[in-house]
């Protein structure tokens, strides 16, 4: 069993990893999850989180609010296609339980600090949070089993800019200290989740599953990227079927610079390069989306 902490800013596609993480008990144990800014301000990743678990019953997940801005500007980028209250406009049941007191970063530190060797951390919004958990306690570093998190886009196009996907784009420098930490990643960019997409016909399959499962599918069509993909989701399929995936080792760095190439990941794989700068990543580059699907409607259709 993974014993996880997701970091997220519900966010469509957040809110069914969370749902996907809570329906897998027997892989997967939720020690908590922690919110930042990101798809929609902090305030709205936490109540969402929180409407989220009271969706799915399990009111008794730790929630915690975390970073409420990225490190070196003065307010997120936000972003619009997850609807205005980042859920896609359904209607949710109001969430049963408060937030927990203290800061998302201290909850981080402290899971890892008391479990040495045994937390997954897995980021699926901006890297804020886990930045500055980094930060205020270096010696996580070592003990963190490892980090899965959805951001980066290496060899096709960004969805923010043409060079650069959100999550990274949102607080690059973040992005910047989690990927020089030296910590075991696996990188779940666009190069993957785009592979990961969800069509009408789908959702009308889920819909017609039970009500839970009808206002989980109507909160996926309220996303409205272009192309609805399933990116938060990827992380944490992985952990319940690596096999699902394939992936290559890979030196990833990111450029935190506030120009046209902010957030840009650039990755190298070739064997001759990584003797150069080991390998500080996996990076995923492809998913069997059938399998994946059937994966997402059987542990769904326990709600
Ligand atoms: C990422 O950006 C967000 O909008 C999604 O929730 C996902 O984490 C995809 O680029
Ligand atoms: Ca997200």
């Amino acid at each position: 069993t993974h014993n996880i902490i997701i970091d997220c800013d519900p966010g469509v596609d957040d809110a069914v990893a969370i749902l996907l993480a809570l329906a897998s008990p027997r892989e997967i144990e939720l020690a908590g999850i922690t919110t930042v800014a990101g798809n929609v301000p902090l305030a709205r990743t936490e109540y969402n989180a929180r409407r989220i678990c009271t969706l799915a019953g399990r009111e008794d997940i730790p929630v915690y609010a975390g970073c409420a801005r990225p490190m070196l500007e003065s307010s997120g980028v936000g972003s619009t296609v997850h609807g205005d209250d980042g859920l896609g406009g359904v209607l949710l049941p109001e969430p049963g339980f408060a937030l927990r007191p203290g800061h998302a970063v201290d909850f981080i530190i402290r899971a890892v600090l008391d479990a040495p060797g045994e937390i997954t951390l897995c980021p699926i919004g901006p890297l804020t949070n886990i930045a500055l958990a980094i930060v205020k306690e270096p010696a996580i570093a070592g003990k963190i089993k490892q980090i899965v998190f959805m951001g980066g886009a290496a060899f096709c196009p960004g969805n923010v800019t043409p060079v650069a996907e959100f999550n990274i784009y949102a607080d690059p420098w973040a992005a910047h200290i989690v990927l020089s930490a030296g910590i075991r990643q696996a990188m779940f960019g666009l190069d993957v989740t785009l592979q990961a997409t969800i069509t009408a016909p789908y959702l009308d399959h889920l819909q017609s599953l039970g009500p839970r499962l009808a206002k989980i599918a109507a909160m996926m069509r309220g996303y409205q990227a272009g192309d609805p993909c399933l990116h938060d989701p990827c992380v944490i399929a992985w952990l319940i079927d690596p096999t699902l995936f394939d992936g290559v080792p890979g030196h990833a760095m990111v450029c935190h610079q506030e120009d046209a190439l902010r957030g840009n990941t650039m990755v190298a794989i070739k064997a001759r390069h990584l003797q150069k700068t080991p390998a500080n990543i996996t990076l995923m580059t492809g998913v069997d989306r059938p399998r994946l699907l059937a994966l997402l409607t059987e542990r769904l259709s326990h709600y």
